[in-house]
């Protein structure tokens, strides 16, 4: 038997998932990682952590496997975007802790390109809306606070890149592989969604020394060996953004296919075949894969606190001990008690883009228990991802026939039933709810030869849960309109 192994590092934890041929889990192995908040809106994480934990979980999944390295014949990594490393070149030293996509602390150097009259263009050429969720500001804003960044960055000492370029650099052991996938550059705001390079104007607006910069890959091809003792001879033959990933484990292959996923945050995105479309609905244009000469794109839509709310929910609020326990006591309540929560702890994504919104919680009575507090929060999620559906309907002309969805929150039942209730389409579960690191591996199966083709691996996609929608149209439009009231308050809040 040979397997296929899945690096999927995302925002809370990095995971390890050993797949077989028929796209059946084998083993996983996971560990959180530390969120450091250095100041409010600031979100940081050590990369030599996320580099450490990802081997710990790597070596440990092989293990539960029980099989060894050489029975691995690829590996692809799926990672949280955007999430920035600016490190040594001679010593792979990272110069600053990695700046999170969450990070809100150049929202003010957004403002001034804004002002500037900046965004239309950045738009226009990235597909992006300018925001300090891309990594352009984040590396700029290293090159200026960190002393002597910038005068190294210029004289070629430093290089810098997302989560997986920093992994493939780690990986390979120094052998100076400093590389990026198309999907994963597409969320850097410095890459030209039409020209497929780094586009020099960015770079200049930006003040990004472009031999910083990674060499843009494929999704799916050999960038290199892994050297790392434990996993040494596994070839890294895939990467890809996890979203784009999930995207691809949900097999939405076809123009119009679209899967949400509940993550860290949530991220809708629809397959909208080759040609990068632009939004006018506030949504982004990204790449989704390459996969041999063959590029595509999706449209995406992006809420920044999603599943993290069971997170704040446990360690923030100290409500609960697990998600599951959120989860059992939202469950149960019947609704939320007329409490609503709009979690923007970290601002608004789409369609909103507010850098300065932040968490509410309205509707509080002598009656409200910690229930409804819970039911209140995973009620929240889905209401922002109604929000986005939305945007999408007015983007494309088209409704959605139903919604795939995955990510560890989506295995929460009060959060698919609700959203399947407001959204008044169906919402479906596959089996294999690991669909980001599903995707990872198809990419880097691909490119080995495990699987020959995408219609090779199109059986795989199968269903575990349907959730029908029950509630009334009535209701839904009731229930819409506070959260539509409440939203309204968080606006603009941070000074
Ligand atoms: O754009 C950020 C996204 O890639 C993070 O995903 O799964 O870590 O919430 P996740």
């Amino acid at each position: 038997m040979r397997y296929i192994l899945a690096l999927d590092a995302g925002t809370t934890s990095v995971r390890a998932i050993v797949f077989d041929h028929e796209g059946q889990i084998c083993a996983v192995a996971q560990e959180e990682i530390r969120q450091i908040f250095p100041q409010p809106g600031w979100v940081e994480h050590d990369p030599q952590e996320i580099w450490l934990t990802q081997v710990v979980v790597a070596v440990e999944a092989l293990d539960r496997a029980h099989i060894r390295p050489y029975d691995v014949v690829g590996a692809g990594i799926a990672n949280q975007r955007e999430t920035t490393i600016v490190w040594d070149r001679e010593t792979g030293n990272p110069v600053y802790n990695a700046i999170v996509w969450q990070d809100r602390r150049t929202a003010g150097m957004c403002d001034e390109l804004r002002a500037a009259g900046h965004d239309g263009t950045i738009q226009k050429l990235t597909g992006l809306i300018l925001d300090p969720y891309f990594s352009a500001t984040k590396i700029a804003w290293i090159l200026d606070h960190i002393p002597g960044a910038r005068a190294r960055a210029e004289a070629g000492k430093l290089i810098c890149g997302t989560v997986e370029t920093w992994l493939i650099w780690k990986l390979t052991g120094g052998k100076k592989v400093h590389v990026t996938d198309v999907s994963n550059a597409s969320r850097t705001m410095l890459f030209n969604l039409h020209t497929g390079v780094w586009d020099k104007d960015l770079l200049k607006l930006f003040r990004i020394p472009e031999n910083m910069l990674p060499t843009v890959r494929s999704s799916s091809e050999v960038y290199g060996e892994i050297a790392t003792p434990g996993l040494a001879h596994i070839a890294l033959a895939g990467a890809a953004g996890d979203q784009q990933a999930a995207l691809f484990g949900q097999l939405c292959v076809q123009p119009g296919l679209a899967k949400n996923t509940y993550g860290t945050g949530c991220f809708l995105l629809q397959n909208i075949g080759t040609k990068p479309v632009a939004s006018t609905q506030r949504l982004l244009t990204t790449v989704a894969w390459k996969i041999g000469k063959k590029q595509e794109f999706a449209l995406e839509g992006s809420v920044f606190v999603g599943g993290a709310i069971m997170q704040w929910l446990r360690d923030g609020l100290q409500l609960v001990r697990s998600a599951q326990e959120a989860d059992m006591l939202a469950a149960s309540v019947p609704d939320s008690g007329g409490v609503v929560f709009v979690p923007a702890f970290t601002g608004l994504g789409a369609p909103h883009w507010d850098p300065y919104a932040r968490g509410l919680i309205i509707g509080l009575t002598r009656d409200t228990r910690a229930a409804h507090i819970a039911r209140a929060a995973l009620e929240g999620v889905a209401f922002q991802v109604a929000d986005l559906i939305d945007a999408m309907h007015a983007d494309t002309g088209k409704h959605l026939k139903e919604l795939r969805v995955d990510g560890g929150a989506a295995r929460s039942e009060p959060m698919m039933q609700f959203q399947a209730d407001l959204l008044g389409v169906p919402v479906v579960r596959p089996a294999v709810v690991e669909t980001t690191a599903l995707g990872a591996a198809y990419f880097a199966g691909l490119a080995v030869g495990f699987w020959q083709n995408t219609a090779a691996i199109a059986t795989q996609w199968q269903i575990e849960k349907v959730f029908e929608p029950t509630m009334s149209r009535t209701r839904v439009a009731e229930l819409r309109g506070r959260w539509n009231e409440a939203l309204g308050r968080t606006k603009n809040w941070e000074p």
